[in-house]
């Protein structure tokens, strides 16, 4: 069911230090930041042959990444998302299955402008997986 990985997001204390370190020492091609108000990140995409990396910064006062950074002051992996061809079948599959979808089971607007889903880390090894439209 699952297809390519769209991407990993790491979550970083310090954008523009992080930015700069996949720029410069890693030799990346590195946006500029991005902020996604209605999901309280400020995104950087770091592109990469096969897949992309996203550097994500809490903005705002509710962001998901906000409490991620107080456990992991130094930033780290925060979650993996993987493109599935039909959203509303792989949700129905994975319900069926037992696993479980974060908030309300609609899908909603990603980073990249398609619809998205997350699951439950408890259900996947302890990663954050999300699920995004082809
Ligand atoms: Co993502």
């Amino acid at each position: 069911m699952i297809g390519r990985l769209n991407h990993v997001a790491i979550a970083v204390p310090d954008l523009a230090a992080a930015a700069a370190q996949y720029r410069e020492l890693l030799g990346a091609k590195v946006s500029e930041p991005e902020d996604i108000a209605e999901h309280g990140v400020t995104i950087v995409f770091v592109e990469l042959p096969n897949t992309q990396v996203e550097l994500l910064h809490p903005l705002g006062e509710n962001s998901p990444i906000a409490g991620f950074l107080e456990k992991n002051p130094n930033g780290g992996m925060h979650h993996i998302c993987y493109e599935v061809d039909d959203i509303l079948a792989a949700r129905d599959r994975l319900k069926a299955g037992g696993a479980r979808v974060l908030g309300d089971d609609e899908p909603r607007i990603g980073a990249h402008g398609k619809p998205v889903l997350f699951l439950h880390p408890k259900d996947f090894c302890g990663t954050l997986v999300e699920i995004e439209a082809a």
